[in-house]
């Protein structure tokens, strides 16, 4: 039952009840003597346990324990009401689609960047798609640098997909950048296909990638792994989130 809610659903599930039980124990043992912030603590630790004991992935953990706590902070450093909004603001046009896709942004490291390149045809010209190519940073340092190559990212959050466009009119020609679900996306016209997703959508990811990428061609995922199928070949990075890249030729 609990595996067919979403996530955000449960979590948001988790805040309420605890916080109504931390309620419930303020007004029902007045002689207990803690201040706001050591309360907020204690609704955070609780709800880190509730998290915990419903087998939620493990770092809504310390999503779970801060959350309040933070709140509480936030509301004692008396920050403006316009600061607030456009933090959230911000967060929106970043993270708001997060909980459709179910993955959020990060960026691929140096290290990662210098991998791809290396794996990339020196000489003869190839295509290549970043699926969810944040603010395209990958993207317009490959095009830079292999200018036999066509690169294409395609992003579904707003403000990492307008800093990307950017980017890209600036930078070099061979780099174009679509605002969009790379869901939608035919994968047929692809040498290479790169993912840096998440654990969720990697089985329906290769489903696709299966179905529609051309023989030879090659799937590269960063750090996520397709279950039930093993990689061709693995390389392992050491970056600051110990990357692996995995690689699947198709
Ligand atoms: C982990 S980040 C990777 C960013 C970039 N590819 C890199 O390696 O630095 C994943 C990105 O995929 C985007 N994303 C997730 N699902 C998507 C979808 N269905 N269509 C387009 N973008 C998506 C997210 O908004 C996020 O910016």
């Amino acid at each position: 039952m609990l595996e067919r809610l979403h996530p955000g659903i449960i979590a948001l599930c988790i805040q309420i009840t605890t916080l109504l039980l931390i309620a419930s124990v303020i007004v029902s043992q007045p002689a207990i003597e803690l201040s706001l912030f050591e309360w907020s603590l204690l609704q955070g630790l609780t709800a880190g346990l509730f998290s915990y004991a419903l087998r939620m992935p493990v770092w809504w953990m310390p999503i779970h324990l801060g959350f309040i706590p933070l709140v509480v902070v936030a509301l004692a450093l008396n920050i403006s009401s316009t600061a607030c909004l456009v933090l959230f603001l911000g967060l929106l046009l970043i993270y708001g689609k997060t909980y459709k896709t179910q993955v959020p942004l990060y960026l691929s490291s140096n290290r990662v960047t210098q991998a791809l390149q290396s794996l990339l045809p020196e000489n003869s010209r190839f295509s290549f798609v970043d699926l969810g190519s944040g603010c395209g940073g990958l993207l317009s340092h490959l095009a830079e640098k292999n200018r036999n190559g066509v690169f294409h990212g395609i992003e579904a959050a707003p403000l990492p997909f307008l800093i990307s466009k950017l980017r890209s009119l600036f930078g070099a020609k061979n780099c174009a950048i679509t605002w969009g679900d790379f869901w939608h996306q035919d994968f047929s016209q692809y040498d290479v296909v790169y993912a840096y997703l998440s654990p969720i959508p990697m089985a329906a990811l290769w489903e696709k990638a299966s179905k529609e990428m051309r023989p030879g061609s090659l799937l590269i995922s960063n750090t996520f792994v397709i279950p039930g199928v093993a990689a061709d070949k693995s390389i392992k990075l050491d970056d600051f989130s110990n990357s692996t890249l995995y690689l699947w030729k198709i």
